[in-house]
């Protein structure tokens, strides 16, 4: 597998008729991303992961200097799973100038849920996720259903501005016990890992309610929210919507619950889908 620290690298490496399959990511790769790289291996010639911790989807108080920064197993785990190439640029290659003047901003779906408390944080991915794509020129791109409301992003992204790369959602991918796999699931304590089962369980139980014809929204949200607290979370959202991310209606034929809270300093969120 190569590892390509340039720009110049990766438009040279890129050239050639083959279908070429993005994951973008920010490293300290766990199973979830593996199937990111699994499902790019399936469908494109050859694949590609990106490696960049992006200052720009940070706010002021979030955790960029200490995100967990492991290249030598995230470059040995890609390797084993059969990506061919990793990009893994500076923050000057990316923002030479410091920053980037153009940004990109997808509004109605950024200010709700994870957007409400992190402002600026979709804005930070489009804009990185823009220039990755430009950089690769990838055929399709795959992004984990974990981060639900950023595949919604990605995907109202290409569409507005015409992008030609198919954008693939790959299911979550789970801990025996159900927990998503996150990076900052790194954080946790052993008291706060076995806490974190909170989030997936309150999400599965109004899941299986909503399934089973319920659709008092407001009373699930609420019963969910309190579930978290129970868990011993700081809850920041627990909301039902339509699978498009609109507003959820009684007749809705297919839902997504969503939920975001913090154990101690640690964020964490998840979703799942019914369709009934
Ligand atoms: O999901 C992530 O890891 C990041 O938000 C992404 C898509 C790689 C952009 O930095």
């Amino acid at each position: 597998m190569q590892v390509l620290n340039t720009i110049d690298a990766v438009r040279e490496w890129r050239a050639g008729s083959e279908s070429v399959g993005l994951v973008p990511t920010m490293g300290n790769l766990h199973a979830g991303h593996l199937a990111l790289v699994a499902a790019a291996r399936e469908r494109c010639d050859r694949v590609i992961a990106s490696i960049f911790v992006n200052p720009l989807q940070f706010g002021p108080n979030e955790d960029l200097a200490t995100y967990p920064r492991t290249f030598d197993a995230d470059r040995a785990a890609l390797a084993h799973a059969g990506a061919d190439a990793v990009f893994v640029p500076s923050v000057d290659e990316m923002y030479p100038e410091g920053g980037s003047a153009t940004t990109v901003d997808v509004s109605g779906i950024t200010e709700m849920l994870c957007g409400r408390s992190r402002p600026g944080h979709f804005r930070g991915v489009a804009t990185v996720v823009n220039k990755l794509f430009n950089i690769v020129q990838p055929d399709a791109a795959f992004f984990g259903e974990k981060d639900y409301q950023q595949l919604a992003v990605i995907k109202r992204m290409v569409a507005d501005l015409c992008m030609d790369v198919a954008v693939e959602g790959v299911p979550t991918v789970r801990d025996a016990d159900g927990l998503a796999y996150s990076s900052r699931n790194n954080y946790l304590d052993n008291a706060q890992r076995r806490q974190a089962l909170a989030l997936s369980a309150a999400i599965a139980d109004v899941v299986e309610r909503l399934a089973a014809g319920q659709r008092d929204f407001r009373a699930l949200e609420a019963r969910g929210w309190a579930q978290l607290v129970d868990g011993g979370f700081d809850p920041d959202y627990f909301e039902i919507r339509a699978a498009d991310l609109g507003p959820a209606e009684r007749d809705t034929s297919s839902f997504r619950v969503l939920a975001a809270g913090h154990l101690g300093r640690t964020r964490l969120i998840d979703n799942m889908g019914v369709s009934v």
